[in-house]
């Protein structure tokens, strides 16, 4: 059984699908949800779940990148995790701690890289005029936003769409790419998912 950390920021409406996934004949479960921000609502939401939890707050740690990492490896690295999901977790990881789980840690993107890397996607879709906008599940490598894609998932941008209504429909479509990619890359298999 793949033991599976996830890393959130805020709500965690990823998470918490990625949670009730791992049940079952699913070859993995969740070990640890552990966030940046103590006052994540999605770390009540997964306690609820029975998931151990875990926060380190980013904020005393000022600029420094790797300070900040070398205290939150203390409860991931308790949790043995041989996969590790970045669920909404809105901190730039340092190479360094990038290379000591690559090939194991996935990360969901709200565009359908390698467009819109970064922040302000949705916006960045309609000022583009694309006629669809999604997500994208991939491996994290040192590159922001970058790395082999694992999963992409599609949906129309809809005339009157604002940046809440697209990022409404993207989300609805993470919570089916995540948990799907999941289940194929722990059992094994980086075959990409491609949704709907
Ligand atoms: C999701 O839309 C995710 O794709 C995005 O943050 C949201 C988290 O929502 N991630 C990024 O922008 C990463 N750069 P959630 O906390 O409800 O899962």
């Amino acid at each position: 059984m793949k033991r599976v950390v996830i890393l959130i920021s805020g709500g965690g409406s990823n998470m918490i699908r990625l949670v009730e996934s791992m049940t079952g004949d699913h070859p993995a479960r969740p070990v640890l949800v552990a966030s940046n921000d103590p006052a994540a609502a999605g770390l009540a939401r997964a306690a609820a779940m029975g998931v151990p939890v875990a926060a380190v707050d980013h904020r005393p740690f000022g600029k420094d990148r790797a300070a900040f990492e070398t205290a939150l490896l203390g409860p991931i690295l308790a949790a043995a995790p041989d996969i590790i999901c970045l669920a909404g977790f809105m901190r730039v990881l340092t190479p360094g701690f990038v290379a000591r789980f690559e090939g194991r840690m996935l990360n969901i993107h709200p565009s359908l890289l390698p467009k819109y890397q970064g922040l302000h996607t949705h916006q960045r879709a309609l000022d583009a005029g694309d006629a669809e906008a999604g997500c994208t599940v991939h491996e994290v490598t040192a590159a922001l936003d970058d790395g082999p894609i694992l999963g992409q998932a599609r949906v129309p941008v809809m005339a009157g769409d604002t940046a809440d209504t697209l990022a409404a429909r993207v989300l609805a479509m993470e919570h089916r790419l995540y948990p799907a990619v999941l289940r194929r890359y722990a059992a094994g298999d980086r075959t990409p998912v491609f949704l709907p």
